[in-house]
């Protein structure tokens, strides 16, 4: 079984990550994370935070000489930020009057809630857990996970579909994606330059106004063969895990497998994928992908397609209101350097979780020790589906 943990703070030393189950042989570019960790910090409508990170991973076990060896790997990504807080928040004891207490909790946060369930005074140690900071090494797992699936010619991609109420109104192609992922600057995240300035105009008046937008981030997996998970059982069904997965991250609310939220609105006609069969090649083929890639819980070998709904970022310059924990007196929310928008960062952080979930399944399906041993059972299945 592929597993991985987090731990860390959002001020503290550094995140650190393990995962384990990775089978041996995988080769690992260092590289193609730190990669990964610079695409999780772009985008406009980040806040000062992304200005003092430069996210590297420095892995610590479980690869040697370029390729994973089959034991745990272990990564680390410091904080540079640590340095602003190395009095603030001590591991030992420390000056209490330097302490950053956050007593008037944010509404949409984990504040209040986290305070009174961990009876703190103040929310500051829940805060510095439940920020998406975390994801940083969510980002740096997903990318070992993601080399993993290379091996196997899937790839895993995304983009920007809405922010706010702004959409982008079209499918975006496989190869839109790829070009899309290849870019140096990024300003929303979408495949469309006329839907991106749209994009960026809702941002804009968020900045303006001192608020916070949110909006949708689309996954897509492609390459992957028919048959990852199950229709057997409720957990082992992918869409579901996938959904787990998704909605997992800060701020996501809602998850679409495909064209849910459209497919729910139209007729069993306008939804389902027809199924065709090429004679030529001895192949099946669909109509369509509005399914997502996934029927019955089961990847069907079209590109899997998983959305993200974004809640708009819950910190606002102009705070909401709030209760003083101390006094227990109306006082507006605490306001801590914030995001107004983080649409493609959130993407990218979907990505990294749609390959954790699929190289997952793809270890469940296909098991084996070594790489050479994952791919000959890999390629005696598309025999048999080759074959039927
Ligand atoms: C990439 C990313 C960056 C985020 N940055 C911020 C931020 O700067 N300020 C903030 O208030 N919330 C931010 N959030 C959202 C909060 O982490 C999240 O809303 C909060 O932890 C509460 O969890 P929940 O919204 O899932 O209930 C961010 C989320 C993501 C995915």
């Amino acid at each position: 079984m592929l597993r991985f943990e987090t731990a860390g703070e959002s001020h503290g030393e550094c995140l650190v990550a393990t995962l384990t189950g990775l089978p041996a042989g995988i080769p690992i570019s260092i590289d193609s994370i730190n990669h990964e960790l610079w695409r999780r910090q772009q985008g406009f409508g980040r806040g000062g935070r992304m200005k003092i990170e430069t996210d590297r991973a420095e892995v610590v076990s479980g690869v040697r000489h370029s390729h994973t060896i089959g034991s745990p790997i272990a990564l680390i990504v410091r904080n540079s930020d640590w340095k602003n807080w190395t009095e603030n928040l001590p591991v030992e004891g420390g000056d209490p009057a330097l302490r950053k207490p956050v007593s008037r909790p944010r509404p949409g946060h984990a504040d209040l809630a986290g305070a009174i369930k961990y009876d703190f005074p103040d929310a500051r140690y829940i805060l510095e857990r439940a920020s998406a900071r975390e994801t940083t090494v969510r980002v740096a797992i997903g990318a070992l996970a993601k080399q993993f699936l290379q091996q196997f010619g899937i790839g895993v991609l995304s983009h920007v579909i809405a922010v706010g109420s702004e959409r982008l109104g079209r499918n975006a192609s496989w190869d839109e994606l790829v070009e899309l992922s290849k870019k140096t600057e990024v300003l929303l995240g979408c495949v469309d330059p006329e839907a991106e300035q749209r994009f960026k105009a809702v941002v804009d008046q968020a900045f303006r106004t001192g608020d916070t937008v949110g909006g949708v981030f689309e996954v897509v997996a492609h390459g992957a063969p028919p048959g990852l998970g199950s229709h057997i059982a409720w957990d082992t069904r992918l869409d579901g895990r996938l959904a787990q997965a998704i909605v997992s991250m800060q701020a996501v609310k809602g998850v679409e497998v495909g064209f849910a939220s459209d497919g729910a609105a139209a007729f069993g006609s306008q939804v389902q994928d027809t199924i065709h069969y090429n004679k030529e090649d001895h192949s099946f083929f669909r109509g369509a992908n509005r399914a997502g890639g996934l029927e019955g819980g089961m990847t069907n070998g079209q590109d899997i397609v998983v959305r993200g709904l974004l809640k708009p970022i819950s910190t606002l310059r102009r705070p909401l209101e709030s209760v003083d924990l101390e006094t227990r007196e109306p006082s507006a929310a605490a306001y801590e350097r914030s995001d107004v928008a983080v649409v493609p960062a959130a993407g990218v952080i979907g990505e990294a979780m749609v390959a954790i979930v699929i190289a997952q399944a793809m270890l469940e399906k296909f098991g084996g020790d070594s790489l050479g041993e994952t791919k000959r059972n890999f390629d005696n299945y598309l025999e048999q589906v080759k074959n039927f």
